[in-house]
């Protein structure tokens, strides 16, 4: 699907489909000048249509329209917007995907659309209806013998062409943004059969030949071995697929401002260990790499979006899996910087291999440290499937983070690093157990990996829920993995 921007009177349009947003209200149209004026035009027909419909321009609710001699598009579609003074971008960006959603189930194959919620700032309206309009557009094909019929063009509208300028700049960059989540969807979606470690690694090599400011660094097994990442190396032992850790660095073509560390947990299937999981509860563990696949996401177009940040890349990779060399419950391990560990449950991986990376994160000495990892099922207990739980030992870097996650449309909320909590995990034969009994499940995993970031600014993202989802959660965000975190950490990135 081709996207372009252009000043346009809507008018004289020839796309199969003009698209035209409508804010909620009474009588309908009014608050929404180009509609109001068009059904004057056509002498009240669309009012007419939309109250023989029940159409108000409530958010999601469309309504067709076939005025062939008046204007030059074939069908006009009309798109709720919700109310004028709701209108965010979020909506913005929704709107814009029902549009595609709706046109994408006719025969039509180009698409004219005046740019929606004139409140906004022209750049982020066209920032926000690109995301909604390309993610809407994602399927993951790979499987499929049959490939589904695609909409050509999507032309931007703009009533005033001073405007097209910052709408192009919004546009470009939205498609750097798409290009990540996309990324890292497709890499998410992929079963465990097509997704070992080895993969990920294969996908972070492949990003670093194909840019000179990204170098990459591959610590194998025999590597890890000598560093002493017990973590990763005990986790991965129940395996045939060998496991890494890798290391990504991008260096901005200014003098950076700041080095920032991204880690990411990469368990490309996650079955539980000899702590086995249940067949439901499995199902969807294929995307236990997601934290990894973020930071690949961003890599994948960080030079692109050239941040003025030194940004390295950290993520462990690893399968886990039961089988007579798995690591038992019980068993001691020791981390990259000497802590023992107790695993008494080989289900809790993730804090294993995530707390080698946070030591060999630590010791680049960043600024600040963010980790993403789909960690536990208690998050998505306590914060439901939609919403990332931020946990951090450094108060303004919380809310930096939240502040992007809102910018970028991503639903992040902070959960607290509560030290009365820390006793939940003191070890028995070693320094601290990898469980912390039956409740704040989310605290206690978050607690662990604070063991290995010494004094760092650091920000744990629990996305155990938004990562995957399990039903359809708007109409962007299909069942399947979303790419939730790239967003946000592009935007923070750009922050400084
Ligand atoms: N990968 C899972 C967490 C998870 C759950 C991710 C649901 C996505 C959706 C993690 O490794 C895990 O199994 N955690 C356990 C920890 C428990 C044994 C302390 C959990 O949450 O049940
Ligand atoms: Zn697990
Ligand atoms: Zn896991």
């Amino acid at each position: 699907m081709e996207i372009s921007i252009r000043k346009s009177d809507v008018v004289s349009e020839t796309s199969d489909v003009l698209v035209l947003g409508v804010y909620q209200g009474k009588p309908v149209f009014v608050g929404t000048a180009v509609v109001e004026k068009m059904d004057a035009l056509l002498e009240g027909l669309l009012s007419q249509i939309a109250k023989e419909e029940s159409f108000t321009g409530k958010l999601h609710q469309t309504l067709w329209a076939r005025i062939p001699d008046t204007i030059a598009s074939k069908r006009i579609l009309l798109v709720g917007l919700g109310k004028k003074e709701e209108c965010d971008l979020e909506h913005v960006r929704q709107a814009a995907a029902v549009a595609l959603n709706t046109v994408k189930q006719t025969t039509a194959k180009t698409i004219s659309c005046l740019v929606f919620g004139d409140a906004l700032e022209v750049r982020d309206r066209v920032h926000a209806m690109t995301e909604g309009i390309r993610l809407a557009d994602y399927g993951f094909g790979r499987y499929k013998k049959q490939k589904k019929a695609h909409i050509k063009s999507f032309h931007f509208l703009l009533e005033d062409g001073r405007d097209v300028v910052a709408a192009r700049k919004g546009m470009e960059m939205a498609e750097q943004f798409v290009k990540g989540t996309l990324f890292v969807r497709d890499l998410v979606n992929t079963p465990g059969l097509h997704m070992a470690p080895q993969h990920l690694v294969d996908e972070a090599k492949l990003i670093a030949k194909n840019n000179a400011q990204i170098k990459v660094k591959v610590f194998d097994e025999e590597k890890l071995t000598k560093m002493g990442a017990g973590g990763i190396l005990s986790v991965s032992q129940g395996s045939d697929h060998p496991s890494f850790l890798v290391h990504m660095t991008y260096t901005p073509a200014t003098k950076a401002k700041k080095r920032i560390a991204l880690v990411g947990k990469g368990v490309t299937f996650d079955s539980g260990g000899l702590s086995l999981k249940p067949a439901d509860y499995m199902m969807t563990m294929k995307c236990d790499m997601a934290g990894a696949a973020d930071v690949l996401g961003v890599f994948a177009v960080i030079a692109k979006i050239a941040p003025k940040v030194e940004v390295h890349g950290i993520f462990a990779t690893v399968e886990n899996m039961p089988s007579s060399s798995a690591i038992r419950p019980g068993d001691v391990i020791e981390i990259m910087n000497k802590k023992t560990v107790e695993v008494l449950n080989t289900d809790a991986e993730g804090r294993l291999i995530l707390a080698d990376a946070l030591v060999y994160a630590t010791r680049q000495k960043p600024d600040a440290i963010i980790d993403l990892a789909t960690l536990t099922g208690a998050c998505v207990v306590a914060l439901g499937e939609e919403i990332t739980g931020v946990m951090s030992n450094t108060p303004a870097l919380a809310q930096s983070i939240l502040q992007a996650a809102t910018s970028a449309g991503e639903k992040m909320w902070e959960l607290p690093l509560e030290k009365n909590y820390r006793k939940l995990i003191q070890g028995d034969i070693g320094d601290i157990k990898n469980i912390g009994g039956r409740y704040g499940g989310a605290l206690t995993a978050g607690l662990f990996l604070q063991e290995f970031v010494d004094k760092t600014p650091w920000a744990h993202l629990d996305i155990a829920g938004p990562a995957f989802a399990e039903r359809d959660i708007n109409p962007y965000e299909k069942k399947g993995a979303t790419g939730h975190g790239v967003r946000t950490l592009l935007k923070y990135l750009l922050s400084f």
